[in-house]
């Protein structure tokens, strides 16, 4: 199959549907890139333009299944393990303080788009690390919108890029040599349950609920601030009272809704969610 360069009003009918289905916003200075990441689709498709790949999104019988192809490859899934450790220490100290002082039971924490894995598991070593909570009252949710990604979290194979921000002994702690790389150990892989939902389907998020934690760092940046809006909007129905919101660092909700306080300490800025009014 071959195809011609995708024009100008096939990036802006593909963009907006994308968009609408996912919340990821390709610019207008995006599209060679969109191109290139949808190429291999209109192959596997067998269709020969543009266009036609998008009628096959709105008309084919198999079109919810090639929406999750889809997924797999618009994003960035760059991550590695105890990525901005500052907020994994706010994870061991702050989280667990507010949890005991709920009454304790099992705490929850939800990385909500955790790419191959590397921060759920990160969150795991760390709440592991840190001994006051058993890990038998340790719940790990993780999920990512993208099925290669997820396919890849629940194998638990790293190589060294993974590790740039990990020291030699959590490796020989949580990992087992393996080829080139490394295996996440079964302690911590128990941990932690995969599953697949889109930040956009509030009721999916709502359902991911009560959590005394949400990560959710580094992918609103690929959001419109309407987008963002409603994403983090929607987390306040999965968090508990006063639970805890992690947005990456280059994200910010400080002027976009009332319904978390921000709490800026010199290493990290983290969000509470304030009682209702
Ligand atoms: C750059 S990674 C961030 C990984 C990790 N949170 C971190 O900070 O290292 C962004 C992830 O967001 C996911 N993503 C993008 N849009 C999404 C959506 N609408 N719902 C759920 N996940 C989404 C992508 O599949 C990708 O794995």
């Amino acid at each position: 199959v071959s195809t011609t360069p995708i024009s100008l009003e096939e990036f802006q009918a593909l963009r907006d549907l994308i968009r609408t289905k996912f919340g990821i916003n390709y610019d207008d200075t995006k599209q060679f890139l969109l191109q290139s990441r949808l190429q291999t689709r209109l192959i596997k498709r067998s269709v020969d333009s543009f266009a036609a790949y998008h009628r096959f999104l709105l008309t084919h019988s198999e079109r919810e299944a090639e929406f999750a192809e889809l997924a797999s490859v618009l994003s960035n899934n760059e991550t590695y393990f105890f990525r901005e450790r500052a907020q994994l220490d706010i994870l061991a100290k702050e989280v667990v303080d507010e949890h005991y002082r709920n009454g304790g039971g099992i705490l929850k924490v939800w990385s909500s788009a955790c790419s191959t894995g590397e921060e759920p598991f990160s969150l795991a070593m760390t709440l592991l690390e840190n001994k006051r909570v058993p890990s038998s009252a340790l719940q790990i949710k993780a999920t990512d919108l993208s099925p290669r990604a997820l396919e890849k979290s629940s194998v638990g194979y790293y190589r060294e890029l993974s590790f740039r921000a990990t020291e030699p002994e959590m490796i020989q702690k949580y990992f087992k040599s393996f080829q080139d790389g490394f295996l996440i150990s079964d302690d911590v892989k128990r941990m932690v349950q995969f599953s697949r939902i889109n930040l956009l389907d509030e009721n999916a998020v709502a359902s991911m609920g009560p959590v005394d934690a949400v990560f959710c760092r580094n992918v609103l940046i690929y959001f419109d601030k309407p987008t963002q809006k409603k994403v983090v909007e929607a987390f306040a129905r999965a968090l508990k009272p006063g639970g805890f919101l992690f947005l990456g660092h280059a994200e910010s909700i400080i002027r976009m809704t009332q319904l978390y306080e921000p709490v800026i300490t010199p290493k990290a800025i983290y969000y509470r969610l304030r009682p209702p009014v």
